[in-house]
């Protein structure tokens, strides 16, 4: 799935999310692009319900990396806090790679090239209103 989203609420997001994770297999990239707030982790708790993950989707902002366990295996990254390439190299991102999970990486930006060219990306911009949000879907 491809293109331009205009959403006006969380719910909406949630629906352009679990419209999008139809597509993904074991092993895709996500990449969520987009400000603080624009929306990148309330994505990736539509994409969590998609596929069949019951718990808590929270920003793993202090973490780095989170696993939710669906149907599919989820891995949700945020690199907000790393800086470099080599910073992301060494929480073992070729590790998860080659597990054959589903990864979500908001600020896909700090990893750099080691991005795979086949990955998803997403971005979010704010719209009109509170709630309103433009998300771009292409890859
Ligand atoms: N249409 C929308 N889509 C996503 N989040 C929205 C929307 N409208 C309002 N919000 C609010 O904006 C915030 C988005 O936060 P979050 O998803 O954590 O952003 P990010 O991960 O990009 O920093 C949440 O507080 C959410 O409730
Ligand atoms: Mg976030």
């Amino acid at each position: 799935m491809t293109g331009l989203f205009n959403v006006k609420s969380v719910e909406e997001t949630w629906e352009v999310a679990k419209a999008f994770a139809k597509d993904l297999k074991p092993g895709d990239v996500v990449c969520l692009e987009g400000d603080l707030g624009a929306g990148k982790t309330t994505f990736t708790q539509g994409l969590a319900a998609a596929l069949g993950v019951s718990g808590r989707v929270t920003s793993p902002t202090f973490c780095i990396v989170q696993e939710h366990q669906g149907e599919k295996l989820l891995v949700h990254m945020d690199l907000y806090r790393l800086h470099s390439e080599e910073d992301v190299e060494a929480i073992g991102w070729e590790d998860y790679l080659s597990r054959g999970a589903v990864m979500v990486v908001e600020w896909p930006e700090r990893a750099g090239s080691l991005i795979p060219p086949e990955a998803y990306h997403v971005v979010f911009r704010y719209g009109e209103g509170e709630e309103g949000r433009h998300i771009t879907v292409f890859n």
